[in-house]
C-alpha cells in the first residue's frame, strides 16, 4: 500500500501551475464565468492566506483567499477550494478551509465569505448571509452566499457591492481612533 505524506503549505508562485491543473480538473472552463471568479479577476489573491496540500511532494489540493470589501466589511473571499479526486473524502478540504479561516482571523479580517454548498460549509462555521444582501458582479444563488463573521455586527453590516480590495495599504488603527474621537467631540 502506498504511504501518504500529507503536508499543508502556504502557497507561493512555484505552486501556480499545479493549482491551475487542480482547478481545471475540478471546475473545468466554466470556472472563469462564475461570479466569484469575476471578483478574483479584479486583483490578486493573498498568497499569505492561501494554502496547498501536498502528498509526497505533489500538490493535490488548494484553497485561495482574495481580499474584498463586502459593503463596508473588510473581508476575504474564500475560493476556489479543490481537492484532486484521488484524495477526496479524507478531510483535506475541511482542513484547508480551517487553516485559511484561522489565518484570515489572525490577519484581522472581519469576515470570510464564499459562494458554496451550505451543507459542506455550515459545519465549518459558515452562516448564511441575509438573502440578497451582497451584490456580486454576476448572478449567484443567494442561498449559497455564506460567511464566517469575525467582527462585531458583521451580518448587519454585510450589505452592498462585493469587490476586490487593495490590502497592500494597511489601515492605521491609531488614525481611525483619532478620527472617531474628533467626530465624537464635534
Ligand atoms: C468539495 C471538495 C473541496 C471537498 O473536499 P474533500 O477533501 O473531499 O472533503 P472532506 O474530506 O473535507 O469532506 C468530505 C465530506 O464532505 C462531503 N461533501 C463533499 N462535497 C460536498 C458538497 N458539494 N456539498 C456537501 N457536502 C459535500 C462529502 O460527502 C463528505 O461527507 P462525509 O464526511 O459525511 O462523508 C472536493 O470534493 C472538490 O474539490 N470538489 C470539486 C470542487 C468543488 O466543488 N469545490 C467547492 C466549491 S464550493
Amino acid at each position: 500500500m502506498k504511504k501518504h505524506d500529507i503536508v499543508y503549505l502556504t502557497e507561493d508562485a512555484s505552486h501556480d501551475a499545479a493549482i491551475e491543473i487542480i482547478n481545471e480538473e475540478a471546475f473545468g472552463p466554466g470556472r472563469f464565468v462564475r461570479a466569484a471568479a469575476r471578483i478574483r479577476e479584479q486583483g490578486p489573491h493573498d498568497r499569505s492566506l492561501s494554502f496547498i496540500c501536498t502528498d509526497d511532494g505533489e500538490a493535490i489540493a488548494s484553497v485561495r483567499m482574495t481580499p474584498v470589501m463586502a459593503g463596508p466589511v473588510r473581508g476575504h473571499l474564500l475560493g476556489p477550494l479543490a481537492v484532486r479526486p484521488s484524495h477526496k473524502n479524507r478531510g483535506i478540504g475541511r482542513e484547508l478551509v480551517r487553516i485559511a479561516v484561522e489565518a484570515a482571523r489572525r490577519k484581522g479580517s472581519e469576515a470570510v465569505i464564499l459562494v458554496g454548498d451550505p451543507s459542506y460549509y455550515q459545519p465549518l462555521g459558515f452562516e448564511k448571509v441575509h438573502y440578497g444582501a451582497l451584490e456580486f458582479p454576476g448572478p449567484v444563488d443567494p442561498a449559497r452566499v455564506l460567511v464566517v463573521p469575525m467582527a462585531a455586527d458583521v451580518h448587519a453590516r454585510l450589505s452592498g457591492v462585493i469587490c476586490w480590495r487593495d490590502d497592500s495599504v494597511a489601515p492605521v488603527p491609531g488614525q481611525a481612533v483619532e478620527a472617531r474621537a474628533e467626530g465624537a467631540a464635534a
